[in-house]
């Protein structure tokens, strides 16, 4: 569904994509798998079309999105994606209800009177009761708040979600109810998923294919098995979470 052909991204001198091709086949789940400052994040602004690419294509249905100059057409063509920010990014001053529809009014034509039903729809795909509609955010834990946070990508029924690091910051059972939700959201909805994340269990578990960033360059793409029997020792190192191997972490001083 999504093609991704020599991809290159630049920031001024520094190169953070160098020539990354990858295949995001339509109802599958893809991890994205990386070091810190490996250029995921780049990687998925540039497929929504936050970050312009330096060089390449993105092919969506075979439609070149770097090429789209028009901002009504690029709109038409990010609104087929739903993004999961890292941080959840809950409006604080707004009940989880008007959470979860705030990008209706703006992205659908749906009716307002459709809200309630749709409040309650997207609540009970990511495994929440309606009455939580009614609290705020800062009443929710860190697994409810990513829940909400999904409901509210589900409202806009997107053909593609994209998370960035679903699983970061919770425990690891809830990490694993998540990991059990994207799967769960695979197999009813049909929907193509791209996650983003660190952790090994959860992409093992949710993922049908692994693309492993190194240095701005996918060093390995398989299935999870595949990147079990790897010998290459990059993969391996990150694979196992070990301090020892040819990957040297940069100490940061700051
Ligand atoms: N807008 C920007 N301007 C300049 N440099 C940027 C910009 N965005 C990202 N970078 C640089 O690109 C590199 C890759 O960043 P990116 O956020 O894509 O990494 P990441 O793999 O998502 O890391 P993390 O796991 O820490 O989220 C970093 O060195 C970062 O400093
Ligand atoms: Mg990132």
């Amino acid at each position: 569904m999504i093609e991704i052909v020599h991809l290159k991204k630049s920031f001024g001198e520094k190169q953070v994509l160098k020539d990354v091709s990858l295949n995001i086949p339509k109802g599958k789940t893809t991890c994205i798998l990386g070091g810190s400052g490996s250029g995921k994040s780049t990687l998925i602004k540039c497929l929504i079309g936050l970050l312009e690419a330096t060089s390449g294509q993105i092919l969506v249905d075979g439609r070149d999105i770097t090429k789209i100059k028009s901002e009504v057409k690029l709109a038409a063509v990010r609104r087929r994606f739903g993004y999961l920010f890292q941080e959840g990014a809950l409006f604080d001053s707004m009940t989880v209800g008007e959470n979860v529809t705030f990008g209706l009014k703006y992205l659908t034509d749906a009716p307002s009177s459709d809200y309630p039903r749709i409040i309650r729809e997207k609540l009970a795909l990511v495994g929440l009761k309606e009455d939580v509609a009614k609290l705020n955010p800062s009443e929710l834990s860190g697994g409810m708040k990513k829940r909400v946070s999904l409901a509210r990508v589900l409202a806009v029924e997107p053909e593609v979600i994209l998370y960035d690091e679903p699983t970061t910051g919770l425990d690891p059972i809830m990490s694993d109810i998540i990991s059990d939700l994207i799967i769960e959201l695979k197999a009813k909805l049909g929907v193509t998923s791209v996650v983003i994340t660190h952790d090994m269990h959860s992409a093992f578990k949710i993922a049908d294919y692994i693309a492993f960033l190194y240095e701005g360059n996918i060093l390995l793409y398989g299935t999870p098995q595949d990147f079990r029997n790897t010998d290459n020792p990059y993969v391996k190192q990150f694979v196992t979470g070990s301090s020892k191997g040819p990957i040297h972490m940069k100490l940061r001083a700051e």
